[in-house]
């Protein structure tokens, strides 16, 4: 192996890739957007996203995006600030795209989770997290709208502690909140950041600091306001967990920072602490053992998402990718090892802002899009590395919701396999048959229902194929592990269904838990699985 040039570790070395998630409306395209103001990526607020102007520009591609107003898909950002190069990676808010989350989270290297401060932690919040517990990785709270009505702080933590799990511990403490609010008082430099009116994030807030015995504060502060901040602190020293940057690292502390990212108010505290709290990009296991962008010379790169018809009149499929180490050059060839041969990574593609373009260079930590013959898969691995190695694979969530699916012409029953086949490389859904019924009868697995619009949808539109779909009772799948069973003689339940998957592997289907206790019971040395290995 030749060693990393210090011109490409430098690059990794800059470089900080991290996924956002909120409740819908909590903030977070707020948020990244005043993020991409101060990088200077963009030079006026709005013109990322503004539900008001309609300027869904970044990823509402998709027209059932449009239709219904939420965003399915999510999307890739990169600016620089402070020397620092930025990946935000943009999580589809809606309850039923967990697993495009997780698979979003595989690429990041941490997670900013942005709560609404009147609100605390709400339903989409919990279920996101849960997905950031899985992988582990940093976790940083941004408690967002300090410029309306909040919860108490003290009630704000604990519901974050109670309902996630995590240890928090303020960065900075907010002093008042609505029309009251005047700032945040930082714990480490003992300062107070002082709320300046941007009327709505219209002009750049004026950064002023000062002490809490300073003159100044009194001008804005009243000495109710000073005492009960005094009061707080003393509190929150006396009983909150300390900084310890190592919990933060291993995901077991959440630093916490209070602002108002309509108002420009505590964003760009944020982002500087942040940046150097979080982590240049991260080591990942591969089956040639742990690839450490600081030490891997080759280029190296995981699929975690794949897009189709992007832009509806070229029919294009993007497949997203993390790169984990080395350099990427466009135009260049690499292993592709699922598939077994080399290729060339051609049109590969960076957001910035906005605007799709061109990339000439990319390093570790970095996402691209390149364009997909068809050829790639969620979770496969590119290389250019003389020792061959894959990425850990990404898990499939196990769908629970199923529909039998059928073409209603039978004469399009090519484009429907077509069709049907690429949505289910994507990843957004899962297709199973018979188990000894041959090609004929397609069940689909998803694991939210609205899967089911978006896959007749885009067969309608994009395949030009109507299709009948009648849903099923299961709720649970399991697939086999023996591989030496028998399982035409497998004896279940009666509502236990015997299906496979692309792949031929077997797996049953059950409407509740109690038959799959059953059917254990009734197979002696039975071993059934979640997730398919
Ligand atoms: P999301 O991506 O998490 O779904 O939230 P988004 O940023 O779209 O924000 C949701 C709403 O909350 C928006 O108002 C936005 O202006 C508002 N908002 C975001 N941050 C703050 C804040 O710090 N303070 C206050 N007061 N409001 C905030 P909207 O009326 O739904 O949309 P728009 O018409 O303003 O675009």
């Amino acid at each position: 192996m030749s060693e990393i040039t210090n011109e490409v570790k430098k690059q990794i070395e800059k470089r900080r890739t991290f996924a956002i998630i909120s409740h819908p409306d909590a903030g977070k395209t707020t948020l990244t957007e005043k993020f991409l103001l101060y990088g200077g990526a963009i030079n006026q607020a709005g013109s990322v996203k503004g539900k008001a102007t309609a300027k869904h520009a970044v990823s509402d591609w998709m027209e059932i995006e449009k239709q219904r107003g939420i965003s399915v898909t999510s999307s890739v950002l990169q600016f620089c600030y402070d020397g620092y190069c930025i990946n935000i990676l943009d999580t589809p808010g809606h309850q039923d795209f967990s697993e495009d989350t997780y698979r979003t989270l595989m690429a990041a290297d941490s997670a900013v989770m942005v709560i609404d401060a009147s609100k605390g932690v709400e339903a989409q919040t919990r279920k996101l997290f849960k997905v950031c517990t899985m992988r582990h990785i940093p976790i940083f709270t941004f408690i967002n709208k300090m410029d309306r009505e909040a919860m108490d702080t003290f009630d704000l933590l604990d519901d974050i502690e109670n309902e996630l799990g995590i240890a928090t511990c303020p960065v900075n403490w907010p002093v008042g909140s609505g029309k009251e609010f005047r700032g945040v008082y930082d714990r480490n430099t003992k300062m107070v950041e002082i709320f300046s009116d941007t009327r709505k994030g219209t002009t750049q807030g004026e950064v002023r600091k000062a002490a809490l015995d300073d003159p100044a504060i009194a001008e804005v502060m009243t000495e109710e306001q000073r005492a009960r901040l005094e009061e707080e602190i003393e509190l929150q020293d006396g009983a909150g967990a300390e900084f310890d940057q190592e919990l933060v690292s291993r995901g077991e502390l959440s630093p916490v920072f209070f602002g108002s990212a309509l108002t420009n108010f505590g964003v760009e505290t944020f982002l500087e602490h942040f940046l150097q709290m979080t982590t240049s990009p991260l080591p990942r296991m591969s089956d040639r053992g742990i690839i450490d962008p600081m030490e891997e010379e080759s280029f190296s790169a995981f699929v975690f998402k794949i897009q189709a018809n992007m832009n509806k009149a070229h029919r294009d499929r993007i497949a997203f990718m993390r790169i984990c180490s080395g350099e990427f050059k466009a135009g260049m060839d690499v292993y592709h090892m699922q598939g077994g041969k080399k290729v060339r990574l051609s049109q590969p593609q960076q957001m910035m802002a906005s605007e799709r373009h061109l990339v000439e260079q990319a390093y570790g930590g970095d996402i691209i899009g390149v364009f997909d013959p068809g050829i790639f898969s969620i979770g496969d691995t590119l290389t250019t590395s003389a020792e061959r190695f894959c990425y850990e694979g990404i898990p499939t969530f196990a769908p629970e919701h199923f529909a039998r699916v059928r073409q209603v012409d039978t004469m399009k029953r090519k484009q429907f396999m077509k069709g049907i086949n690429q949505i289910a490389q994507e990843g957004a859904i899962q297709i199973f048959q018979e188990f000894n019924t041959g090609m004929e009868e397609i069940i689909v697995g998803v694991v939210g229902v609205l899967q089911f619009d978006v896959l007749k949808f885009r067969l309608e539109n994009e395949y030009n194929v109507e299709i009948r779909m009648d849903s099923l009772p299961y709720e649970y799948i399991r697939w086999i592990e023996n591989t030496d069973i028998d399982v035409e003689k497998l004896t279940g339940t009666s509502d236990m269904k015997k299906v496979k998957d692309l792949k031929g592997r077997p797996l049953l289907l059950f409407v509740n838990e109690w038959s799959i206790r059953m059917t254990q019971e009734r197979n002696e040395g039975l071993r059934l699985a979640e997730f398919a290995k």
